[in-house]
């Protein structure tokens, strides 16, 4: 096969994960990097041996670039991903796909006017531990499930990233609460309905750099969601809580339960008890190339192989959408107090072809 030319936007935190992993598959080939900032996209630029575009349309008028990857700031994604799929670019965002259902909507909506494929992150259900784990519920181990407890203790952000204001701006729900929504929805199809309370625990933080920030979005969302398939949730996200806390998510059925202690992470510990036994590792489907992080770039490599073979991507856009739908519709209950009734849809998720 071809290798597809790449160009990332964003060139900030994130993006040196994606590309030490980007690099090594022999399906794409890093064309270049564009930032507002330019002193970061020359220096990722010449770490890589790839251009520094100056602006995103001199990014987009390079016919060499088949794919974009947005690693910008949240409230940047609609904007860059609607450019770049109009200019004719395939694009895989990362997480949110947009602040607004509206928006995520019509980024599908272009996409599949222009015969273009539309990608999003998390694809952290595209992990080995995570393939594991949902092999385990397809293969009937523990039953039908119909309860689910997901925790996303994220930490406080501005402990560790230089630049942690945007993260605050959209809140934890947005920010990583999308990473078990993303991976229960892959697992189950899509939500139905959405109760919330949201509320800021900490008002006032403080960056490294020592500048004070003022926090007006709730910083701690509790959600329970009610699937089309029938399970019962609990997603508890937030920016309070250190992460070595509570981390993972459990899935209860009729006959047992199934523990997946880090949704992030693909060398994470699965473990499975029948009820009334006791828990037991199991071993993964296959060994994960690193116990620590997930691959944040998986999907480009699964993007770019599925262009080839002209099937469908696994990390749809319409998913993505579903989950801003989700996301949206959250926020909305924990202000009226009221549970929220969720229409949207997407077409179903399919395990990676070395877990089926
Ligand atoms: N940091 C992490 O650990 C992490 C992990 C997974 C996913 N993410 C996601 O990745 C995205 C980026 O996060 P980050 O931590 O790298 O943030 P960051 O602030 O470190 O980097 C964002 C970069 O985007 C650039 N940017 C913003 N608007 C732009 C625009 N209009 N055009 C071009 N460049 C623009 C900024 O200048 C900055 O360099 C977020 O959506 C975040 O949710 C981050």
């Amino acid at each position: 096969m071809g290798r597809y030319g790449i160009a990332i936007v964003g060139c900030g935190n994130i993006a040196k994960a994606y590309v030490r992993d980007m690099v090594r598959y022999p399906e794409v080939e890093l064309i270049g990097v564009q930032d507002l900032n330019l002193n970061r996209a020359r220096e990722l630029a010449k770490a890589y041996s790839c251009t520094a575009f100056i602006t995103l349309d001199e990014m987009l008028a390079d016919d060499r670039v088949a794919i974009v990857v947005n690693l910008t700031i949240h409230h940047a994604h609609f904007e860059i991903t609607r450019r770049c799929l109009e200019a004719g670019k395939h694009v895989h965002s990362e997480k949110p796909l947009a602040l607004t259902p509206e928006d995520a909507l019509s980024l599908v909506q272009i996409a599949e006017r222009k015969g273009l494929r539309l990608g999003c992150s998390p694809v952290t259900w595209m992990g080995e531990a995570q393939q594991t784990a949902w092999k385990k519920i397809r293969d009937g181990d523990i039953g039908d499930v119909r309860l689910i407890y997901a925790e996303a203790n994220h930490g406080r952000i501005e402990t560790w990233h230089p630049n942690p204001v945007p993260f605050y701006e959209v809140g934890p729900f947005f920010d990583v609460g999308v990473y078990p929504l993303t991976l229960m929805t892959a697992f189950f199809g899509p939500v139905r309905k959405v109760t919330a309370v949201a509320r800021v625990l900490q008002s006032e933080r403080t960056t490294k750099t020592g500048d004070p920030f003022h926090v007006t979005a709730p910083d701690c969302v509790i959600t329970f969601l009610e699937l089309e398939a029938g399970q019962l949730a609990r997603l508890t996200t937030n920016f309070y809580v250190h992460d070595t806390c509570q981390q993972g998510i459990e899935f209860h059925g009729s006959e047992g339960s199934l523990h997946l202690h880090d949704w992030l992470h693909f060398g994470s510990k699965v473990s499975l008890c029948k009820y009334g036994e006791g828990l037991e590792e199991t071993p993964l489907v296959r060994p994960s190339p690193r116990r620590e992080n997930p691959e944040y770039s998986r999907a480009i490599q699964e993007l770019a192989k599925a262009i080839e073979a002209g099937r469908p991507h696994r990390a749809t856009g319409a998913h993505a959408a579903h989950v801003v739908d989700v996301l949206a519709s959250a926020m909305t209950s924990s202000r009226t107090g009221c549970a929220v009734e969720v229409t949207s849809s997407f077409p179903p998720c399919r395990p990676m072809e070395w877990a089926e």
